[in-house]
């Protein structure tokens, strides 16, 4: 695959290259008019991005959402029919969906909520077949919000070498203790990290996040995305979201999450229906309750909405953590509960 090769964009010129039109119209306040194409690849865009996440711009594709690089990552490497990608479970459903809609195969490493969820990397390596192409493991974890050790993607690296691409997804990892793996690009030609603008930076209706990688299969995934994938609008709105103050405003707000996350998990864990809360370095934590069908109910009563899953998370929910006020009527809605 070679990358689409776009009209020449060059400033103060006359266009008549693109079949764009001569009208601007009035709507929207944007420094770049939106009668004409956004740059096929947003280049500002990029390099501000490398900056913030600690690679070279060359190692990095901006994408809409970190989704967007799921799926991208999962064209790429996998043949229809043929091909498989490897997780372990519970593990966020996106991987399974962009498998699905490609035709590969998913082969799932079950983890226990009796082991907290902790990932066995031999279990993982056992499992990969010829046919792996890429392994996704999650850190922190949705829904688990639990982290995996550095050490522990090491050893995938090494033993899935020239094999598999190993995919580590760090969309909360501004949450946590764990610092991002993306310094080991240079050293790991199967790691890619994924990003997202959506949870710490709260800008989930951007569409925005990046995948890291070294520049061989960044050049690869470039081919295989959309010309024009990124918007005028949504370039310029992330453009000023990462202004440093916005950005030391983005660390505030993820400081007092992390804190109402402890305020939240302590009062959670002191109802009698909770069983156990999970530890959680993410933006929200699981919770094991006596009648999970019953809180859902509740709070959904009170126009609070939690997440409920099936299968052996039935008797658990996740809990996002939101602002004090948030939480507060969260709390508010259980205490109906114990009194009930
Ligand atoms: C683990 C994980 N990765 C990636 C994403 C996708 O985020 P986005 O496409 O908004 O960047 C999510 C969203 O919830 C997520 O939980």
């Amino acid at each position: 695959m070679r990358p689409y090769e776009a009209a020449v964009q060059v400033d103060d010129t006359v266009r008549l290259n693109a079949n764009e039109s001569p009208r601007i119209s009035p709507i929207g306040n944007f420094r770049r008019p939106l009668n004409r194409y956004p740059e096929v690849r947003p280049q500002k865009l990029q390099e501000a991005l490398a900056a913030r996440f600690g690679c070279s711009a060359e190692q990095l594709l901006v994408t809409r959402g970190s989704s967007e690089a799921i799926d991208l990552l999962i064209r790429t490497f996998c043949a229809a029919g043929k091909d498989n990608i490897v997780t372990p479970t519970p593990s966020f459903s996106m991987y399974w969906h962009y498998a699905r809609i490609q035709g590969a195969a998913v082969i799932e490493v079950p983890t226990s909520a009796d082991n907290d969820f902790t990932i066995d990397i031999d279990a993982l390596l056992a499992a990969c077949t010829d046919a792996s192409r890429v392994v996704f493991v999650c850190s922190p974890n949705n829904p688990t919000g639990t982290p995996l050790p550095r050490a522990d993607v090491v050893k995938l690296l090494r033993e899935r070498d020239q094999r598999s691409a190993v995919v580590v997804d760090e969309a909360y990892v501004e949450f946590g203790e764990q610092e991002s793996m993306i310094d080991m690009v240079n050293e790991y030609p199967n790691l890619l990290v994924l990003r997202t603008l959506s949870k710490a930076l709260g800008f989930a209706g951007a569409r925005c996040g990046a995948v890291a990688g070294s520049s061989d299969v960044i050049k690869l995934l470039n081919a295989v995305q959309s010309p024009y994938a990124l918007a005028t609008p949504v370039v310029e709105c992330v453009e000023d979201a990462l202004q440093a103050e916005q950005l030391a405003s983005a660390d505030t707000a993820v400081k007092g999450i992390i804190s109402e996350r402890q305020r939240l998990m302590t009062a959670m864990a002191s109802y009698e229906f909770v069983h156990k809360v999970w530890p959680s370095e993410a933006n929200f934590f699981l919770a094991r309750l006596s009648d999970a069908g019953a809180v859902m109910q509740r709070c959904e009563e009170n126009s609070v909405l939690l997440r409920h899953f099936g299968g052996d998370l039935s008797d658990c929910i996740r809990i996002t953590v939101g602002s004090p006020s948030d939480n507060d009527r969260l709390l508010s809605v259980l205490d109906t509960l114990v009194e009930s």
